[in-house]
């Protein structure tokens, strides 16, 4: 397929995930390789929403592991339970963190960074990878995200 993401001029956020959700499904749907796909789709959500950090961290050896991103350098390594992204990790739920100052433990890898979410991929009751999206602006975050970053991780 032709490498070019087609990005709507609105200012719906769901809308924007509605054009986005079907290129991805294309874009990976042809690959097989996962961490070529982590990437690209943390390339195009940084292109459509203008993120400021889209990422994803691996389950390895115990420890939460850098993957494909888009934005500033971050973290390398984070342990169970530690940070929001420990914390998705040990309890296999999503969190939306409007406000990363007021969240108890919250890793700071950006000085930037004002709220965050936290989705898990889960296989088989464990957690495999996680999809972690930064903001610079305040409760950037809702349900919206949260569904369709879940649908996004669905198709890898
Ligand atoms: N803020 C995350 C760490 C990862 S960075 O945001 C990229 C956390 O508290 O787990």
């Amino acid at each position: 397929m032709a490498e070019e993401l087609i990005i709507l001029e609105t200012h719906n956020k769901e809308e924007k995930y509605q054009s986005l959700l079907p290129q991805i499904q294309a874009l990976v749907g042809s690959e097989k390789d996962l961490i070529a796909n982590m990437a690209n789709v943390a390339a195009a959500l940084k292109a459509v929403f203008d993120f400021l950090w889209v990422g994803f961290y691996r389950v390895k050896n115990n420890e939460l592991v850098l993957g494909p991103f888009q934005g500033p350098i971050a973290c390398t390594r984070i342990k169970k339970g530690i940070g929001v992204c420990g914390k998705v990790w040990e309890s296999q739920v999503s969190i939306i963190v409007p406000d990363v100052e007021v969240f108890p433990g919250h890793i700071a890898c950006s000085s930037s960074s004002r709220s965050e979410i936290v989705v898990p991929k889960i296989f088989k009751e464990k957690v495999l990878y996680l999809l972690d999206v930064d903001s610079d602006q305040l409760d950037a975050f809702d349900a919206i995200d949260q569904k369709y970053l879940q649908k996004i991780i669905g198709l890898l």
